[in-house]
């Protein structure tokens, strides 16, 4: 078996007196799409921001192909660039098209000639069905389409991982299908992604494996049909019959 494309080990992570990751380990396999469940403040978030080094560990390691990513003093730019991240809220510059948005990062970052990177992000906003509206302004577009321009903005880099923090959290329930179909056809061109969600549905549906944080550690994970219809721990069936009635 190849090695896996991203390896967790031990991680742990405190603010404060407050541990909030008491030792993490996970593989991720190319192309495996990894769904983090959990209730509020069990971590799911400072997980993402642990792996792309957004925040730093106090302990264990983040293997990136085989790399120790979590190496104190090592340049973050292409580690950063490697892995995408996309959170609830977009952040889109208001004075900016949505495609002038997405090639501010690549323009200044990507070795790539400037109609390179143009004619290589109109293909993504194609690709994702925002073609027609990759001239107009954020304020001129919807919630949703909003937070796809955001994962075209990421996409644009060339991750090799993607990092979803509860990416339709913040829209009408009508605009989050639009989001969740992006996130459908990624998996079937076989992105490597982990995505914290509160979407039930969408991690049995498309996750192939699911992991139930709580308090700061991987309490159960398995493939979702196992996790939502016998799950094992005590823990994991609290919070299901929480969520799930
Ligand atoms: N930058 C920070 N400084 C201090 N405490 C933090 C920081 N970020 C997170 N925490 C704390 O870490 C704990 C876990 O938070 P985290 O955001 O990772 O949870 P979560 O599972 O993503 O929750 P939610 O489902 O609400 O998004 C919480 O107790 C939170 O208050
Ligand atoms: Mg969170």
């Amino acid at each position: 078996m190849p090695e896996a494309k991203l390896i967790l080990r031990g991680l742990h992570k405190s603010f404060g007196d407050n541990d909030v990751l008491r030792g993490i380990d996970m593989e991720v396999q190319a192309g495996e799409m990894i769904c983090l469940i959990g209730a509020s403040g069990s971590g799911k978030s400072t997980l993402l921001r642990c792996i792309n080094q957004l925040e730093p560990i106090d302990d264990g390691a983040v293997l990136l192909e085989g790399q120790d990513i979590s190496e104190p003093g090592l340049d973050l730019g292409p580690v950063r660039r490697r892995i995408g991240i996309v959170f609830q809220s977009y952040n889109l510059f208001p004075h900016m098209s949505a495609l002038e948005n997405v090639l501010l990062a690549p323009r200044r970052v990507l070795q790539e000639a400037p109609a390179a990177s143009r004619a290589r992000v109109e293909a993504l906003f194609a690709r994702f069905g925002l073609g027609e509206h990759m001239e107009k302004f954020p304020d001129q577009l919807s919630g949703g389409q909003q937070q796809r321009v955001a994962v075209i903005r990421a996409l644009a880099m060339r991750p090799e991982i993607m990092l979803f923090d509860e990416i339709t959290a913040a829209l009408d329930p009508e605009l989050v299908g639009e989001v969740l179909s992006v996130l459908r056809q990624l998996r079937e061109e076989g992105m490597t992604m982990i995505l914290a969600t509160h979407e039930m549905g969408f991690a049995r549906e498309l996750a192939d494996r699911v992991c139930f944080m709580d308090g700061g550690v991987i309490v159960e994970e398995g493939r979702p049909e196992a996790i939502f219809t016998a799950p094992q721990m005590a823990r994991t069936q609290a919070f299901l019959r929480s969520v799930l009635r």
